[in-house]
């Protein structure tokens, strides 16, 4: 396929979704992904009812052998993939749970799926990234994941996109001169399941600043965190 091949995982709502609709505007074929089967093909529906170039593929994050699968289905479908959104995540903390209570068991959860899958995912799709030499990865943390702003409470799910952060720095010095860009974003409070209905901001406003890392042209930024486009601190 000569079209630009974008992955986004936990599409089937939320920012995902929204990201996966921003991608496939601007041209790409979007492999939308989703650990359950029904809610991913409704979401890939509605996409493409809009006329937009939108596949399902099953995916849980937290599956290694559903990542490898992943690899394959694009490496025979595609020979390519040119942008990985790691989107899935999910946020267990208790309110007001101090970190002397968070049980290991949910930091553990948090951290398979926050924190592990994107880099098992990023294990298997940066070699077939590397082998058109280029790539966009966005990695979707949070502001509460940020070391110069950590504060209190939501233990796991802090530790869990500090140490994704921690993912995006290191694989971007290793990809360093290799034309595969690795960014974290904040996409702020957004109305989704899990901000909740207080949210600021829309899944659509969420979505901007991924889809913008992910079609940057060649030598844009890498192993940053951003928000509104803008560079934040660590
Ligand atoms: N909303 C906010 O205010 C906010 C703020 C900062 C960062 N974020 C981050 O933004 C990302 C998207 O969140 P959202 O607000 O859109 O939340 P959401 O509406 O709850 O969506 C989360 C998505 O992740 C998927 N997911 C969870 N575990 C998965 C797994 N094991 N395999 C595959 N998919 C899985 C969910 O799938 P199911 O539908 O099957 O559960 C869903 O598609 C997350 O990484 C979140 O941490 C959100």
């Amino acid at each position: 396929m000569s079209k630009k091949v974008a992955v986004v995982t936990g599409g089937n709502k939320g920012i995902g979704l929204a990201v996966s609709r921003g991608l496939a505007e601007k041209g790409f074929h979007v492999v939308l992904t989703s650990r359950n089967v029904q809610n991913g093909e409704k979401a890939c529906r509605t996409l493409t009812s809009e006329g937009l170039d939108v596949v399902f593929h099953k995916l849980d994050v937290t599956q290694p052998a559903e990542i490898k699968e992943l690899r394959h289905f694009l490496e025979k479908g595609y020979g390519r993939v040119d942008v990985l959104i790691n989107n899935a995540g999910i946020f267990k903390d208790a309110k007001e749970t101090p970190v002397l209570h968070t049980k290991i068991e949910t930091i553990e959860e948090t951290l398979k799926t926050n924190t592990f899958a994107p880099l098992l995912l990023c294990q298997e799709l940066v070699p077939l990234m590397k082998k058109h030499g280029s790539g966009r990865i966005v990695n979707v943390s949070s502001g509460l994941g940020q070391l110069s702003d950590m504060q209190g409470h939501y233990a796991a799910y802090r530790m869990s996109k500090a140490a994704l952060n921690a993912v995006t720095r290191i694989l971007a010095c290793e990809l360093a001169g290799t034309n595969i860009a690795v960014n974290s974003i904040c996409p702020g409070w957004v109305k989704t399941d899990m901000g909740g209905p207080d949210a600021e901001r829309t899944p659509e406003e969420g979505a901007d600043t991924a889809v913008w890392l992910a079609t940057l042209p060649d030598r844009g930024p890498t192993g940053k965190f951003f928000r509104d486009r803008s560079e934040i601190p660590w």
